[in-house]
């Protein structure tokens, strides 16, 4: 629900549990009130803020009131140009060289539902009812200069959004410098900042920080959202834990440059941001034209980050992600990447592919390597022909054998990349990421397309369509194998080339929409070195994400768990790879990896030929598990009982939807000799009910479980319980 409360002149924003409230001060600027627990009762809105004057403060001349400097109230959207001097969220600069925007109220509208965001990812609705959207108006007079500020309430699902789009309804050009989709102050500074760094093969870890004073920002410059920091990050109360306290949730919609973070004032207050990052960004904005921001989702959690990270997943499971295989459960895939990298043939993949389709595997993907002449990471990307030295028959007859196997088939593209030694480039040397007569810096011997031009994106689409109608390939992963360097386009002129990052991500967000569009019976899959490229903006267009290069057990537990604060584990690509691991050399048993794995997209990245009989059967028995409770672990409620990076152990708790299955995952990252039993609580379960575990039929009260909890001790391989209870009838 949002109302609007004209003799306050106040915007309330409700969802389920929460209420964010903003309004004008004296009819001009937006002033942030509130963001929090669900408010019912009725407003003086003058007890949100203060205007005592400190010493250093300005006062803002042209208001009646000369304490209402704007350095000390809260902002809701704040601009550059006046006496509040912290991080705006709007930076322009005119034709006469100033960057002075004033925005004032001009008019406001709600409404059912949501409207889509222009040429980006967004949050939807199905029916209207789910959710309600305002819309407020405000313009710079001087300019006409327009900004309009979108708000959404999912009420169920208990989330807002926010996005921004400017429009130039003046008559001169002006130059959009810095556009953020949600900024708010909050009236303390005393929160932890959690979020999500990483790198290649150990992205996601989560870190926590004492706020301080000064800036504190996550981002990214490197053309995508990266593997070094996520476009997410929570704000949570000092002590705040997986079930308690509070914490406020920023994730943005973007798969580009971004900017995320705090700036805590010199009144102990923290300015909280996100959105596109202004470093390297400009946008020529002509009269007439309009420039729409991403979108930021922001939740609010009375009850720890665990409840946080369940409205995310909700929302992005169910309204984020789209299409036939968003509700799927998907396809158990074996992958040969790491089974054979570059080296194999037909005959190879046919066998790896043979014993798969034995153990219940469903589908079999070739990765890198089946096209141009490519037998190692130098060349043919951009030359999307099969490589008839490997496959002489074609994709055609290596599909077919698979298909014949029971199995789908899928394959490895990495289109927004070119090798230097490609058909591709000798011929259009000017389509690739680049400024003349400068370095052309590689990246694993490969430049990137320039995805701003049409004609690139053109032949994108025209080259991966051509593929996918040649045979019948049923998932495709789209991988991405470096940042962007030495960034300018060949068809942008001097005045536009600020505009490229951005626009490179609006070129891949078009091509990915058209190619859902011509091939909806394809599971797509992203990639980029691992999970470089984790984000809700490519979830919109993929349902799933190849997680991290890195499928060691143990490393994998700590990436999957950092992931899971913002993204379901219906979203995580997660295999089982052979030992000793190929990126940290650690062998864990074949139970471990499994377990580990089969929380998200379930495959198998190895030559099960390789196995021994003993472990084929835990494969077997693996498939089975996951095929019987693929959904409780994608579509239940995630509790994180106890968080890898806080000792040696790891463990989950999935609750089905329907709240009758309970599947409790615990692995030991470090072993300790003798142990001791380790006593864990549930949660979520229904506490009058009666539950009995599967294996044992014992049967245990729900009370008891969530109050003197379950010991749990590693079995069979010393590393893994998984333990299933049913409510009974
Ligand atoms: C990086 C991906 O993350 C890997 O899974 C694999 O597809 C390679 N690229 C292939 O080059």
């Amino acid at each position: 629900m949002i109302t609007y409360d004209e003799k306050n002149q106040l915007f309330h924003i409700q969802t389920k549990n929460t209420s964010y409230c903003f309004g004008f001060y004296q009819g001009k600027f937006l002033m942030h009130y509130y963001w929090g627990k669900r408010l019912n009762g009725p407003f003086a809105v003058e007890d949100f803020y203060d205007f005592e004057r400190s010493g250093g403060s300005m006062s803002t001349s042209d208001y009646e009131d000369q304490y209402a400097s704007r350095d000390v109230l809260p902002g809701e959207f704040s601009t550059f140009g006046n006496t509040d001097l912290r991080t705006p969220a709007f930076h322009v600069q005119y034709p006469d060289g100033s960057r002075i925007t004033e925005l004032s109220y001009e008019s406001h509208r709600i409404f059912a539902g949501k409207k889509p965001l222009e040429g980006l990812p967004a949050t939807y609705v199905e029916d209207d009812s789910e959710a309600t959207s305002l819309e407020v108006t405000l313009a710079d007079s001087l300019t006409g200069l327009k900004v309009v500020l979108s708000y959404t309430a999912f009420e169920e699902a208990d989330a807002i959004t926010r996005s921004v789009r400017v429009e130039n309804a003046g008559q001169d050009t002006v130059r959009l410098k810095s556009v953020l989709s949600a900024l708010l102050d909050f009236k303390t500074a005393d929160y932890d900042m959690v979020h999500l760094p990483g790198s290649w093969a150990r992205e996601r870890h989560i870190e926590r920080q004492p706020l301080f004073s000064g800036k504190q920002i996550v981002d990214s410059v490197r053309g995508a959202s990266s593997g070094q920091h996520n476009p997410f990050f929570a704000l949570v109360s000092h002590g705040a834990t997986e079930e308690t306290g509070e914490a406020y949730g920023f994730s943005l919609v973007y798969s580009g440059n971004f900017t995320a973070g705090a700036e805590v004032d010199a009144f102990g207050k923290a300015r909280a941001f996100i959105g596109i990052n202004p470093f390297d960004f400009e946008y020529v904005l002509e009269a007439g034209m309009s420039f729409q921001s991403p979108e930021a989702v922001l939740v609010y959690s009375d009850s720890g980050l665990g409840k946080m990270s369940r409205i995310y997943h909700r929302l992005y499971r169910t309204r984020l992600c789209r299409g036939r295989f968003r509700d799927m459960e998907r396809y158990v895939l074996i992958n040969n990447w790491e089974a054979t990298y570059f080296n194999f043939n037909e005959e190879k993949i046919v066998s790896i592919a043979e014993k798969a389709s034995q153990v219940g595997v469903e589908l079999l993907v070739l990765d890198d390597g089946w096209f141009g002449k490519r037998n190692d990471d130098t060349s043919s990307l951009g030359d999307w022909k099969v490589n008839l030295e490997k496959l002489p028959g074609g994709l055609n007859s290596l599909v077919e054998k698979v298909n014949a196997l029971g199995m789908k088939f899928g394959l490895w593209f990495e289109p927004e990349m070119v090798s230097p030694d490609s058909d591709c480039y000798r011929a259009h040397e000017d389509w690739c990421i680049h400024v003349k007569d400068r370095i052309r810096s590689q990246g694993r011997h490969q430049l990137m397309l320039d995805l701003s031009r049409e004609d690139v994106c053109e032949y994108v689409l025209e080259s991966v369509s051509a593929v996918l109608n040649s045979a019948d390939i049923e998932y495709v992963k789209w991988d991405c194998n470096r940042s962007m360097s030495n960034i300018g386009s060949a068809k942008l002129d001097a005045r536009h080339q600020g505009e490229f990052c951005h626009r490179y991500i609006l070129g891949l967000y078009r091509v990915l929409e058209e190619l859902n569009r011509r091939f909806p019976n394809v599971l797509f899959e992203s990639c980029s070195s691992g999970g470089a490229r984790f984000d809700p903006g490519m979830l919109y267009y993929m349902p799933q994400t190849w997680c991290s290069d890195d499928s060691d057990a143990v490393e994998r537990a700590l990436i999957q768990c950092g992931t899971s604060l913002c993204y379901p584990y219906s979203s995580m690509g997660a295999h089982v790879s052979a030992v000793p691991n190929h990126q940290v050399g650690r062998v864990t048993p074949i139970a471990a990896r499994g377990a580990v794995a089969m929380q998200g997209q379930f495959g198998y990245e190895l030559d099960l030929n390789r196995l021994s009989d003993s472990d084929i059967e835990q494969v077997k028995e693996q498939i089975r598990f996951y095929k019987k409770y693929g959904e409780v672990f994608h579509k239940g409620d995630l509790y994180r009982l106890q968080l890898p990076q806080d000792g040696p152990v790891a463990t989950n708790e999935f609750v089905s939807e329907d709240k009758n299955t309970v599947i409790v995952v615990r692995f030991v990252l470090k072993a300790t000799p003798d142990p001791g039993p380790d006593f864990v609580r549930l949660c979520g379960l229904d506490e009058k009910a009666v539950y009995t575990e599967e294996g044992t039929g014992r049967q245990i009260g729900g009370d008891v479980l969530m109050n003197a909890g379950i010991s749990l001790m590693p079995k069979a391989d010393y590393m893994t319980q998984i333990r299933v209870f049913h409510k009974n009838a």
